[in-house]
């Protein structure tokens, strides 16, 4: 057995600049320079990142996933940055840490996280998929393209290493259970559940000889502080290559923008545009929500890279159709389809509005 290396990447709002579009400069800076002077011997190395007002750590190290270490580095970048946040009053800063100490685990605590062990092939590559104005399913419909549909990745059909198909660890986070379900043989049963984007969530997928090739992250801010505290803004890994969906086929399922929920208040449906770093800041009806795509060649747990994978103009179509969709489902207003199910305005600023309503019900005859 080779040596094995763990990505991680942690991710944290911990302040908006202006309101919720941004992340400030000066937290970026914050974050790199606690690693800078903080990950000697931890880390191999780092990427401090954002998408939207959320801060993303990329971290390779080897000291395996759910290291104290690694994820109370993290952490205490994060505190750093919250200082940072106060001073400039920026808004809602150190929103996304629920506790004040740290007990040895970022899992409950706040940060989404997602982390992945594995020996480095001779060529890795990777993309970190972070999204913002959004929550954990939002990665169901592209995850199902990338690993199970051939009308999307041709791999599936014409290349012997994936032929035998992959296998999904499903999450419900709502009963916080999970069941492997394995495809092509079990699309059907998959679908079942994938679907329903708010409670089942795709946790991992793995190759039939039990690679990892996928990891997201799928903690429920909501669910933690039981009450709204904005939407997670999911991140996620994708393996690619060599028996793994090729970049391309990792990247196309964002050609059609799919509704997610999300956008304004965390209580809206709308489609998920596929942007560049430089258009990586929502703005209109504090949205669409977005998604970028970070490449990065691993070289002995170097991260080489980043590659901006949504600058491509070939996604400027996609930008233009989600640009479309967001007008027609604006018009709506406060209609759904376009706020969302009453079952998932449970955890918004909603059912507080709605009390003042109750003792004015009359039985009707
Ligand atoms: C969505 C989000 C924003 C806020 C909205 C209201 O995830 O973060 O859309 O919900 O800007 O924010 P508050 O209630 O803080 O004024
Ligand atoms: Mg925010
Ligand atoms: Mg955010």
């Amino acid at each position: 057995m080779g040596k094995k290396i763990t990505l991680t990447v942690i991710k944290a709002d911990v302040g908006g600049f202006v309101g919720h579009s941004e992340v400030h400069p000066a937290l970026l800076e914050k974050a790199q320079d606690y690693l800078e002077q903080n990950s000697n011997g931890l880390l191999i190395d780092f990427y401090v990142t954002h998408v939207g007002d959320d801060i993303n750590l990329i971290m390779t190290h080897e000291k395996g996933v759910d290291s104290p270490d690694i994820h109370s580095l993290a952490w205490d970048a994060f505190k750093a940055a919250t200082e940072v946040a106060k001073q400039l009053k920026l808004y809602g800063a150190g929103q996304d840490l629920l506790h004040d100490a740290f007990s040895g685990n970022i899992k409950g605590m706040g940060p989404g996280f997602t982390e992945i062990e594995f020996e480095e092939r001779p060529s890795e590559p990777v993309i970190v998929f972070m999204a913002d104005k959004t929550e954990p399913g939002a990665w169901n419909y592209p995850l199902y393209k990338m690993f199970a549909d051939p009308f999307n990745t041709i791999g599936l059909v014409i290349d012997p290493k994936m032929h035998s198909g992959f296998k999904f660890e499903v999450h419900d986070l709502i009963q916080n259970k999970k069941i492997i379900l394995s495809t092509p043989e079990e699309v059907y049963d998959l679908l079942v559940l994938i679907g329903a984007c708010g409670r089942y969530c795709i946790k991992a997928v793995y190759s039939k000889s039990g690679q990892i090739a996928a990891s997201s992250t799928t903690q429920k801010l909501n669910f933690l502080a039981g009450k709204y505290v904005g939407k997670d803004d999911p991140a996620l890994i994708v393996r690619c290559q060599s028996g793994f969906p090729a970049v391309g086929e990792a990247l196309e399922p964002f050609s059609n923008p799919h509704l997610v929920s999300g956008w304004m208040r965390g209580s809206h449906s709308g489609p998920l545009m596929p942007v560049s770093m430089k258009e990586s800041t929502p703005t209109r009806f504090d949205g669409p929500p977005r998604v970028v795509a970070l490449g990065f060649q691993l070289n002995q747990g170097k991260l080489v890279g980043p590659q901006d994978l949504f600058a491509d103009v070939g996604f400027d179509r996609a930008r233009e159709k989600a640009n479309e969709i967001a007008d027609y489902l604006r018009h709506l207003g406060p209609f759904e389809p376009h706020r969302l199910h009453l079952d998932e305005m449970e955890y918004t600023t909603l059912p507080q509005v709605m009390k003042n309503l109750k003792d004015r019900f009359e039985n009707i005859d």
